[in-house]
């Protein structure tokens, strides 16, 4: 195989924390607790586990022997496995997915960053317990034309100033700074919240099997939201992959990471709800839930609320920043492969297009939301979320899958699980199985029936 990407991580420790790095992000601390709720709490829970560790670890291992057998970024890594060149649109497939991602993330990301502000400034807190106001704090700032298109502009910044430091002194040493913080941010909310009056009704909304609430659509979302928490499916554990240690043990890394994104999630629904329900309030999705409902909790909590909003926002900002770093570094390091440009030539040019993209999405939400697209009327921003939820993530995954389980060679895929016969393989049948039958399977029932609903 060829070995022109030598660029790597310099440990274990240091794939595991960038690769939680980028799985840890929005999705975890304000997807995961809601729909962990909506769909039956415990029986939901039970259902994302089986996914997350059945097939998003089967399509982060996938990803990461593809990278690291091809030592290349996903467009060239793709077609070094298989002769037919072709195979490298699945590579483009997958940048474009990250592209998008990253342009609509930049925007999310931008309001937690602003909200730090908001918080430490003193702003939300003078909005006091009135719902209306807090509400309408939000609606306003959304929908500026210029304090969340500033926001957007310093978070990728920061995302640049790491990538442009390289992949061990910029990812790797900035993820492990970040993880332990992350984990201590959330943990110390996890206190505060458990240790509110009625607490455990947010347990039970949490935890408690409820299997009447586990819906078809529930499931589905279990299984989206098992791809999308891994950071699977769109090329960036390829990327990853191909900056693993050649002694690293696919199987096991692969695991570690699929633990600690789950564990975190879990960790932020404990952090969430029961401060929620101890205030009386109702869990709400998404943003809502956020910028709206938590603000609230936290201005209930008196003085030290301030505190604990601002650790709130900085915990999310954090968790998206690695998240979209992951993102960045992957269409980074593409370009850095196919043209004859520099890390820091080829950082800063991505970076002006994500964030131009991002600030256009920004702008969709306010001055620029009577520019629709298509008869649904979809703003730019809410076209650019159904592609990046319900089209490009599951086409991706799937053939991604279907190339690994069908058209990668079996003594490749062995010979990497192996690190060249060293390590015992004694899950690769299950694996096999997984990557061949029950992935692509669930990918295509996901995508049919998102593209139908
Ligand atoms: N896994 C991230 C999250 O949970 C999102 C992400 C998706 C990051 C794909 C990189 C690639 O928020």
């Amino acid at each position: 195989m060829s070995t022109s990407n030598k660029t790597t991580f310099s440990s274990t420790l240091g794939v595991i924390m960038a690769a939680v790095g980028s799985a840890v992000g929005l999705g975890n601390i304000w997807r995961f607790p809601y729909i962990c709720g909506k769909y039956g709490g415990g029986a939901f829970l039970i259902v994302y586990l089986c996914f997350v560790f059945l097939l998003g670890a089967t399509l982060m291992m996938s990803e990461f022997v593809i990278g690291r057998r091809s030592q290349h970024t996903p467009i060239k890594a793709f077609q070094a496995l298989h002769p037919k060149k072709a195979w490298g649109l699945l590579g483009l497939l997958g940048l474009i997915t990250s592209f998008f991602i990253l342009s609509q993330y930049l925007v999310l990301s931008g309001w937690t960053t602003d909200y730090i502000w908001e918080s430490i400034s003193g702003n939300l807190a003078a909005l006091g317990s009135d719902a209306g106001a807090i509400s309408n704090y939000f609606a306003q700032f959304s929908t500026n034309a210029l304090r969340p298109v500033i926001a957007v502009v310093i978070f990728s910044v920061i995302c640049l100033v790491v990538i442009m430091c390289g992949v061990q002194k910029g990812i790797e040493n900035v993820s492990k700074v970040l993880m332990p913080l992350l984990v201590l941010l959330v943990l110390v909310l996890c206190v505060r919240s458990l240790t509110l009056p009625n607490a455990g009704k947010g347990l039970e909304y949490l935890f408690l099997p409820d299997f009447s609430k586990l819906t078809g659509e529930g499931v589905l979302a279990a299984l989206g939201q098992a791809l999308f928490s891994l950071s699977v499916g769109m090329g960036v554990m390829i990327v990853y992959g191909s900056y693993m240690p050649v002694n690293d043990n696919v199987f096991k890394t692969a695991m570690w990471i699929t633990a600690c994104d789950t564990l975190i999630a879990i960790l932020a629904g404990v952090a969430i709800f029961p401060a929620v329900f101890s205030c009386g309030f109702d869990p709400a999705g998404g943003p809502g839930l956020v910028f709206c409902v938590l603000p609230n909790v936290f201005n209930n909590m008196g003085g030290a609320g301030i505190v604990f909003s601002t650790i709130f926002f900085l915990l999310l900002a954090v968790a998206a920043m690695t998240s979209a770093i992951s993102l960045l570094e992957s269409l980074t390091a593409t370009l850095l492969e196919h043209a004859k440009v520099n890390r820091q030539v080829s950082a800063v040019l991505f970076f002006l297009l994500s964030s131009a993209f991002g600030i256009l999405f920004s702008l969709s939400i306010g001055p620029l939301s009577n520019v629709t697209i298509g008869h649904a009327h979809l703003t730019m921003f809410d076209f650019v979320d159904k592609l990046n939820s319900i089209y490009l993530p599951p086409i991706c995954s799937l053939f991604t899958i279907f190339f690994f389980g069908w058209v990668m060679p079996e003594a490749d895929i062995k010979d990497e699980l192996s690190n060249h016969g060293v390590l015992k393989i004694g899950y690769y049948k299950v694996f096999r199985f997984l990557a061949r039958y029950v992935a692509p399977l669930a990918l295509l029932v996901v995508l049919i029936t998102g593209i139908m609903g």
